[in-house]
């Protein structure tokens, strides 16, 4: 895991990863999670300055967003959203308790291997039986983020897989940013999922959290 003091450095500027500038992936979070947020209590995790609290989440009933940044919350609390309260603190230590749904869009690619079987451990136990949603690159670089690795842990700990939806496309090969260009006209996101694995940069996962025994 990174610490807090390397996450603020990335936030020495604004919007350190052009979240604001990627459209194409909040219009394609809205439709996928639409169903499983809208008036309902969410915990969004990594929730840096707050753009995905603003653009996806702002038809839940209350979103609570919490990031290991103080500086990133800084920037969310400024925006004063009405569902809304940040928090800062490292979310392997936040309580999960009494929401609907957990959402954990593009950060638990962070953690280590353990610390990701912990994660999931943490998520069974204190939100069992409850929706958790989850995404981040699936890239062959990221190995440990891989589709094969996440699903054989998902069902090892007892979680079951509602629907996974393709988020984005990989720019390489540079024959690929072609169509990852193309995916991007309108209607065209309608084929994201049924673009070849290889292709596929970054996949949200909805996930049921095992039931308590
Ligand atoms: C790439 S940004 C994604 C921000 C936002 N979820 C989005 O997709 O637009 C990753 C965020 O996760 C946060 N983060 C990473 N590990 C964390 C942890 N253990 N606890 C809380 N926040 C964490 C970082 O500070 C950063 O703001």
């Amino acid at each position: 895991m990174r610490t807090a003091a390397e996450f603020n450095l990335y936030y020495t500027a604004p919007d350190p990863w052009h979240i604001s500038h990627a459209r194409f992936r909040d219009k394609v979070l809205r439709r996928c999670m639409k169903s499983f947020i809208r008036d309902k209590s969410v915990l969004e995790l990594g929730c840096g300055e707050g753009h995905l609290t603003q653009t996806v989440f702002r038809k839940a009933r209350s979103v609570v967003g919490i990031d290991i940044s103080d500086v990133a919350i800084a920037r969310a609390k400024s925006l004063e959203l009405p569902n809304a309260r940040f928090e800062s603190a490292d979310f392997l230590q936040a309580s999960f308790e009494n929401y609907d749904v957990i959402a954990a869009i593009e950060c638990v690619n962070y953690l280590s291997l353990p610390e990701r079987g912990a994660f999931l451990e943490k998520v069974a136990r204190e939100h069992a039986g409850k929706i958790l949603l989850i995404s981040g690159p699936i890239v062959d670089y990221t190995r440990h983020f891989g589709h094969k690795r996440l699903m054989h842990e998902f069902t090892t700990l007892g979680f079951k897989s509602l629907r996974f939806y393709n988020l984005s496309l990989y720019w390489h090969p540079p024959s690929s940013r072609i169509i990852a260009n193309l995916i991007k006209l309108p209607l065209a996101h309608t084929l994201l999922d049924w673009m070849p694995e290889q292709m596929v940069y970054q996949r949200l996962y909805a996930l049921r959290a095992p039931k308590p025994a």
